[in-house]
């Protein structure tokens, strides 16, 4: 197969890429994204800033041209992100306690009620856990309680039955790294009490020290709790070519790894552009990462 989506797709799998809705008027970018991609994550258009600016008014007018254009190009869609400590507007960072616990669920209705039937899978929390330690991020969302979590993944369900639910996160790669002990501990517990969760979504954002011998390890553990395993926002500063396969490959390893996503398009359009770390450059040529994960996904 001579593209990322027809290949990943030859495996069962997807391959796709974070979008932002500003860039859909460029043609390089969509020629390369519709061409290359076969699942669309959108990098902004998603966050509860962006998708509830005012209690109780959802503007869907960034997300929906991501889905749209997805739809219109046969692609998938990861919903990016219901519930994150980032990218909060003012009245829900004022808000506290039972208020924001029932303006929580309200959100996670609303936006997944919107799209219902149309996403593949929802990171329905993102980044809930601290760097470093086993303890939980002290959010706004925390502070109402422990059991928030498990009260959106039950909110998403009912929202959207058929979309599967991910928990989404950083630095969960390592698999002796005391954040990913912990996020595994959730996950155990709940799929042990029937907290409905679905996929884990490992944001694969790396730095410049490779390769990550654990990752695969981390993946299957995870697998074996009964989930799906994600790689969803992958980037490596200078994109190493043999570092890309190794993670593609990793994924590949794993038979409930169910697809691979890349952080934007081009280097440019990179939230780390300085680090050009994605597989296509400034003029949207194909970078050796490319070729290398092409190749990795046309091995399997
Ligand atoms: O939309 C405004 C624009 O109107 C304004 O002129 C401009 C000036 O700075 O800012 C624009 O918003 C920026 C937005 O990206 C769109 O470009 C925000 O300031 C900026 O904070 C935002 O950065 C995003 C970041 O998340 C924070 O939301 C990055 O694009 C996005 O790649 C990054 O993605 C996150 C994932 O969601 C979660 N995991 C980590 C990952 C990297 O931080």
């Amino acid at each position: 197969a001579d593209t990322l989506g027809s290949a990943a797709a030859r495996t069962g799998r997807y391959f796709g890429t974070a979008i932002d809705a500003s860039k859909l008027d460029d043609p390089v970018y969509t020629t390369i994204a519709g061409r290359e991609f076969d699942m669309v994550t959108p990098e902004n258009g998603m966050t509860i800033d962006a998708t509830e600016p005012r209690q109780g008014q959802f503007v869907f007018t960034n997300a929906d041209r991501i889905v749209d254009w997805a739809a219109q190009n046969g692609k998938r869609v990861r919903g990016h992100t219901l519930l994150w400590h980032s990218q909060q507007p003012q009245w829900l960072v004022n808000l506290s306690g039972g208020a924001l616990r029932q303006a929580m669920l309200d959100h996670v209705d609303g936006v997944m009620t919107h799209y219902k039937g149309k996403i593949y899978a929802w990171d329905v929390v993102n980044e809930a856990f601290a760097d470093g330690t086993g303890a939980r991020r002290n959010s706004n969302f925390q502070r109402t309680g422990d059991d928030w979590i498990e009260a959106a993944f039950r909110a998403a369900r009912a929202a959207d039955p058929a979309a599967k639910l991910c928990y989404n996160d950083y630095n969960i790669e390592d698999w002796t790294s005391a954040k990913t002990q912990a996020v595994y501990a959730m996950v155990k517990d709940f799929t042990s009490r029937g907290v409905p969760i679905d996929c884990v979504g490992f944001q694969a954002h790396f730095g410049s020290g490779s390769p990550y011998p654990d990752l695969r390890t981390t993946l299957r553990n995870f697998a074996a709790l009964g989930v799906d395993v994600q790689i969803t926002e992958l980037d490596i500063p200078s994109a190493p070519a043999a570092t890309y396969a190794a993670v593609v490959g990793d994924c590949l390893a794993v038979p409930r790894c169910a697809g691979v996503t890349v952080w934007g398009v081009r280097d440019p359009d990179s939230w780390r552009s300085g680090d050009t770390p994605l597989l296509f450059d400034g003029d949207g040529g194909k970078k050796p990462a490319y070729t290398a994960v092409l190749d990795a996904l046309n091995a399997a």
